[in-house]
């Protein structure tokens, strides 16, 4: 039985990969990631300027999830490159996570990690709650297709948007991007959604409102999986709400190829890239599943 994967040129030795966001900030820490045994990992979103993000309190537990408006803090791509080259010694892939408040700033932030080393481009068209950036990008099938094609245009390696489900179809966002020439897409990142303080009497994020992750948002990622993978045929990488083997072979069997966790590491540790993997190999044991591929889409 294997667990090794091909995703858009890209060999995984496992299909899990980290979601951006979390433990992500450094090479450090993605090191830390590939060593408990993720497939490869995927960086916190960097842009073109260092942003400080959003005043506290940034981050919520709610009973089933984590309810989040870090703003997009990062140090820009110029005070990165030192990460992405430490993270390369982790020895799985490294998927760079952009964003740009424009598309020249995305090619730009583009461009740059690719020459620092980045072996794949994850394009944050889906951040919840800053304005003009992530979600504005990803809403608009038009302004989506120009984007995914001006960076197709000037990077070589794969390029995945990620996508929101904050649409009414996402699959037409979807199809927009593999027009543009992606290479594979992920969905889905956080769901818009707030949180208020009854005795404060008002919301308790600092920006009012966040992107909701975690078990609560799993069936509704499922289901954009698989309205995804009916209508386009780039590999599809599908995140939200994973905790188990059961939850990533719900996402394979929808039609992803691989998965990312996020919300999960909150939940079970940094070992769980190593759990989920042996409860996938259960299950294909059970199921008598020799490889992944054969099982992505058996839902379909
Ligand atoms: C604290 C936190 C920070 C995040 N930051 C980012 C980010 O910078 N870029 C991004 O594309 N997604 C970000 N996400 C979204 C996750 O990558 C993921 O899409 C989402 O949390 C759903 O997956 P999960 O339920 O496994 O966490 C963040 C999520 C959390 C909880």
């Amino acid at each position: 039985m294997m667990l090794s994967i091909e995703l858009c040129g890209l060999s995984l030795r496992n299909p899990t990969i980290l979601a951006s966001g979390i433990l992500g900030s450094t090479g450090a820490t993605l090191n830390r990631v590939a060593r408990n045994g993720a497939g490869a990992v995927v960086t916190k979103s960097i842009g073109a300027k260092p942003r400080d993000g959003y005043p506290n309190p940034t981050v919520l537990e709610l009973r089933q999830g984590l309810l989040n408006a870090i703003g997009l803090a990062n140090p820009g791509y110029n005070n990165f490159e030192e990460e992405i080259k430490v993270a390369k010694r982790g020895g799985v892939p490294i998927i760079v996570s952009i964003f740009g408040f424009d598309i020249g700033e995305f090619v730009e932030v583009a461009k740059a990690v690719q020459n620092f080393g980045a072996d794949a481009v994850e394009l944050n068209l889906s951040c919840p709650h800053v304005k003009e950036t992530g979600a504005y990008f990803g809403t608009d099938p038009e302004i989506t297709y120009e984007l995914v094609k001006a960076i197709k245009r000037e990077i070589k390696i794969p390029v995945i948007p990620k996508l929101t489900a904050n649409v009414n179809d996402i699959v037409e966002i979807a199809k927009a991007c593999e027009d543009a020439g992606c290479d594979g897409i992920t969905a889905i990142n956080t769901l818009r959604a707030m949180q208020i303080d009854i005795r404060a009497k008002k919301p308790v994020l600092g920006n009012k409102v966040g992107g909701l992750s975690g078990p609560m948002i799993k069936p509704i990622a499922v289901r954009c999986v698989y309205e995804i993978a009916n209508e386009v045929e780039v590999p599809i990488v599908g995140c939200g709400g994973i905790i188990n083997g059961q939850d990533a072979v719900e996402f394979i069997l929808a039609g992803a190829s691989a998965v990312e966790i996020g919300t999960g590491i909150y939940f079970r540790g940094i070992s769980i890239f190593e759990m989920v993997c042996n409860e996938i190999s259960s299950y294909m044991k059970e199921e008598g599943y020799e490889t992944i591929s054969e099982m992505v889409g058996a839902a379909l």
